[in-house]
């Protein structure tokens, strides 16, 4: 695991977007995963910036979401598919064609999620899957106690989660969904490369925790210690709980040329 420890929310939205830039310049057909919530908003700023500029272009590119609610429709601007298309599919220059999220108001959910899984497998496989982490380690919406070989499936959104999430819901807890559909901990575990992403104090503990603590399901985001290929982007505040955090600068700091990206 590479663990970068960045000045602040900034630089942290500009590494990880320099990393999907350099994903996609490669491949320009790749498949990238992409998250919702307030963690990747830096990255797709960043990423928007680089399309805007001619350094990059997403448009032969398709992407996945981790997660969504169930029962808020899609034209709903609460639901993930419309967060996607708010915040990343028009910023980024995506073919809205591409771009899928979960059924979550789908007669058949179990159905849905087999058919998620199915689009993925047809498009190849996620290239590379962006992720933030929640304050009780969720990932995506692989709440504690979710299985390493999880799979798309409906989940109970915790209610620490619900809480989290209530203020876009206008403070609401009540208008929180209980359900969603998340990508599971072992469909997230097949991308070919994971970048976390995590910004601020609040976040310090579920990152140390997943970093630096045993791997268990209470934990869903100590998952990335069985990746070959995860990169952890924190600013200083999400890094403030990591034991070794001065070894991990050291290692940035000495990263060979040929290895950087950005
Ligand atoms: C969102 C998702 C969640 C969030 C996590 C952090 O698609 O899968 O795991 O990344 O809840 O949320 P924020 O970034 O809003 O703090």
């Amino acid at each position: 695991m590479e663990i970068v420890i960045l000045p602040d929310g900034a630089a942290v939205g500009a590494a990880a977007a320099a990393r999907i830039a350099a994903v996609v310049q490669r491949k320009p057909e790749a498949v990238l995963g992409l998250a919702t919530g307030s963690s990747p908003l830096g990255a797709y700023a960043a990423l928007a910036d680089l399309v805007a500029r001619g350094e990059v272009d997403l448009s032969r590119t398709s992407a996945f979401a981790l997660d969504e609610y169930v029962g808020v429709p899609p034209e709903s601007p609460l639901s993930y598919a419309a967060t996607i298309a708010h915040d990343a599919t028009g910023p980024l220059g995506l073919d809205p064609a591409r771009v899928r999220t979960p059924d979550g108001n789908a007669a058949d959910l179990e159905a849905a999620c087999s058919a998620y899984e199915a689009a993925i497998a047809a498009a190849g496989g996620v290239d590379v899957q962006l992720l933030g982490i929640g304050a009780n380690g969720h990932i995506g919406f692989n709440e504690p106690t979710s299985s390493f070989a999880s799979r798309t499936r409906i989940k109970t959104l915790a209610p620490r989660t619900r809480e989290d999430n209530a203020r876009f819901f206008g403070g609401d807890l009540d208008a929180v969904p209980m359900h969603c559909i998340t990508q599971g901990l072992g469909t997230i575990l097949d991308a070919r490369q994971l970048l976390l992403v995590a910004q601020g104090e609040s976040k310090a503990a579920a990152v140390a925790a997943a970093v630096e603590g045993p791997l268990t399901a209470m934990v869903p985001g100590s998952a990335l210690q069985l990746h070959r290929t995860a990169v952890v982007l924190l600013d200083e505040a999400a890094a403030s709980k990591l034991t070794l955090a001065d070894y991990y600068r050291f290692t940035y700091a000495n990263k060979p040329a040929w290895q950087r990206v950005d």
